[in-house]
């Protein structure tokens, strides 16, 4: 038996230790040790419990997993019906509701009409209602809602949540009590569970709400246990043996106290304006959030006002969910257009008939490639789902082929470029198609220019999208070195130019010849290459033409470049087209002072006081590389997450950071999203 542990007083120290520990971590968001250090008290528990089976208690800590699979849930009988809510969709039917509630009460108690009501705001959090029945301090039973007087019986599941307390914390507690709150799933754990399924090859959850729900609902509580769930909650039911105290407020400050996660945006204002106040602000908070909310509930915080107002059938009159527009909405699809890219890959992009999603007008979402469409075996004319969360870039989430006719069309490649007709060819290990016709395809060409004039590279101030279509389409430019060649005539001849503008522009040119070689390189578009591996080449090489020369072994060596960068790089100086551009503008007088690491330190760098932490294996690119990527752009990467951590970047088989990071609300981006992320600000959009 473990050393150190000889009597039972003695393991139910270290249990309440663990127990401790365990609420600073997932619900307090401030561990005071270690995690090795936990891990080694449950170790020492595991140890004693194995050689004592007999002292094993159902509220040890290290009894959350381990129940048997069940063939079927029981059912529960709720003492406490678990009602619903009424809703309100605008502020108009949540001002009448504070009207009624306040005649109500006056007409019931006297109060005067005049009043306004003290109300407790929650978020309503879009998961599942689940009820926890703790018995003098210990979890006895955990329960859906059910038809909201019967629910199923999902205790063994519900024990696998860290943040479900199996015994009370203090020592004050009700005979019996029954907590409400419910079960959801944060979107990065959502995004990441997804991800693993999808490189599994099996089916992938619609939205996290559907995966929390699927998950709570699985007879064997080891695969709940391995579902990032979370709970949070936001009342009472039964109750016996507790001086319940005035208001709904005190009674989740009691239930914090005990143990539990209540959500950290709850307030309590007065007065309905107020209640529209706190919904706006939730409302543009609402997508920056980690989990998802459909709404705002709205408590008469006192409770003896509570009583007074009652419930009608199935919902309480003294709470209201004031509503958030829907996140996916039903639309049509009316046909796939496929996009060039700056490098040529070619996109789907999905076109919509115009739905309204979570407020906002979407006639367009992205496809990524054909395998996208392949998998959700999309046809023109299919009723869709269409789904804007969180992310601004709406997606498809799946067909409904119940409403398919027959004679919708399938999707085909396209097998030549829609833009300048050239050839395409399927990427190498991609899904992605490319269009090869670079120098002569306008799309391509356009966004060249575009991405050379940009802020980050050559800065060419007044040089935007218009102006590039209307000289490229008028083929007085087809690369950026023509840009150089410009007369004032021949843009002040435009339209809607005039000499000032066409004067401007002149300057602007002018200005942007004395540049650095990182901004150069970057202007130049090599695939690949973003602003952090144009400064880690400028750095390197100091001069431009050793990076011309430079073989791929030699490319290597070189902070940040890797085997696929390297031969981007070489091929691009190999190709005879780019090598006559980067004379003409050398000849146009664009010139960079000697290379001086020194004087690159920015002020101006996008993540500039940012803390990072990478956890969890990397596919897609070695942890240094991602760690140098992040502090080019200005971040401090650190090895612990602490609440002054900006974000997490997750790989594969990530441990306790991220339950960390999800406990303290920490934005937490999986590997893809980070590389994206990164890319996108290496490139200044
Ligand atoms: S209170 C008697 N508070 O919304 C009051 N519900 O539409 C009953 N929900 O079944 C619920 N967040 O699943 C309440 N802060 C919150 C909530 C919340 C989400 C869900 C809950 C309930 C449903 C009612």
């Amino acid at each position: 038996m473990s050393k150190g542990i000889q009597t039972l007083a003695q393991l139910a120290e270290l249990k309440d230790q663990i127990r401790h520990h365990n609420h600073q971590y997932h619900i307090l968001d401030s561990p005071l040790i270690p995690d090795a250090e936990y891990d080694r008290l449950m170790q020492q528990l595991l140890a004693v419990e194995q050689a004592k089976p007999d002292w094993i208690t159902a509220d040890s800590p290290s009894k959350r997993v381990g129940a048997a699979p069940l063939l079927a849930f029981d059912h529960v009988q709720h003492q406490v019906p678990m009602l619903s809510l009424d809703n309100a969709f605008d502020s108009e039917a949540l001002l009448n509701f504070d009207r009624r509630v306040r005649e109500r009460l006056k007409k019931q108690a006297g109060t005067d009409v005049g009043l306004p009501i003290n109300y407790t705001c929650e978020p309503k959090l879009d998961g599942i209602a689940v009820s926890l029945q703790y018995e003098q301090g210990l979890l006895v039973r955990g329960a859906t809602r059910g038809d909201g007087n019967t629910g199923e019986d999902i205790t063994t599941n519900l024990r696998t949540l860290n943040t479900v307390p199996l015994k009370l914390l203090g020592s004050q507690w009700p005979e019996r009590l029954d907590v409400r709150g419910e079960v959801y799933m944060t979107r990065s754990g959502f995004n990441m569970l997804n991800q693993t399924l999808l490189e599994r090859g099996e089916k992938t959850y619609v939205n996290p709400r559907n995966t929390a729900a699927g998950s709570l609902r699985q007879l064997d509580c080891r695969i709940t246990a391995n579902r990032p769930l979370l709970l949070c909650v936001y009342g009472i039911g039964q109750v016996q043996g507790w001086q319940i105290p005035k208001t709904h407020y005190a009674i989740l400050q009691q239930l914090k106290q005990w143990g539990f996660r209540t959500n950290r945006e709850t307030r309590r204002v007065t007065g309905a304006n107020a209640c529209l106040s706190y919904y706006d602000q939730l409302a543009r908070q609402r997508d920056q959030l980690d989990y998802e909310i459909d709404g705002v509930v709205f408590k008469v915080d006192n409770l003896q006002q509570q009583q007074q107002l009652g419930s009608v059938a199935r919902a309480p009159r003294w709470a209201i969910a004031h509503k958030f527009p829907a996140q996916e909405e039903l639309t049509q699809l009316l046909k796939v257009e496929f996009q060039v890219g700056r490098t040529g890959t070619i996109t789907p992009v999905a076109r919509l008939q115009p739905v309204k999603v979570g407020g906002v007008t979407v006639s367009n979402a992205t496809l990524h490639n054909m395998d996208e469409i392949k998998r959700l075996d999309l046809r023109e004319g299919d009723n869709v789902l269409i789904r804007r969360a969180g992310d601004v870039i709406p997606k498809v989430v799946r067909v409904i082929i119940e409403r398919r006719s027959h004679d919708n069309q399938a999707i085909v490649a396209p097998d030549c470029c829609p833009v300048c007709d050239g050839p395409v060819e399927q990427i190498t290990g991609e899904a992605a198609l490319r269009c090869i016709n670079g120098s002569s395809c306008a799309t391509q060409i356009k966004q060249a220019i575009h991405h050379f004039a940009s802020r980050k590279a050559m800065d060419i101030n007044g040089m935007g999208d218009k102006l590039i279509a209307t000289l490229v389409d008028q083929k007085l430019i087809t690369t950026a070195a023509d840009l150089y060649n410009l007369t004032q005539e021949q843009l002040a001849s435009l339209e809607r130019m005039g000499n000032k503008s066409a004067n401007n522009i002149i300057n602007a040119l002018q200005a942007s010849k004395q540049t650095r070689l990182d901004r150069f390189l970057f202007a130049l578009g090599i695939p690949e290459v973003g602003e952090s591996t144009a400064r880690s080449l400028a750095r390197h090489y100091g001069k431009l033409e050793p990076i011309m020369m430079a073989s791929e072994a030699a490319l290597k060596h070189v902070n940040d470049v890797g085997a696929v960068v390297a031969t981007k790089i070489t091929q691009f100086f190999a190709d005879t087209h780019n090598r006559a551009m980067i004379t003409s503008l050398q000849k146009a007088g664009i010139g960079w002072p000697e290379y001086d690491p020194k004087k690159q330190l920015q002020t101006d760098l996008p993540l500039q006081g940012k803390v990072y932490v990478i956890t969890g294996s990397l596919k897609s690119c070695e942890r240094d590389t991602l760690k140098a990527r992040l502090q080019t752009l200005g971040a401090k990467v650190s090895n612990n997450i602490s609440r002054r951590t900006d974000c997490l970047i997750v790989g594969q088989k990530a441990g306790s950071k991220l339950s960390k990071a999800q406990a303290l609300d920490i934005i937490i981006w999986n590997e893809e999203t980070a590389v994206a992320k990164l890319q996108s600000l290496e490139s200044g959009k």
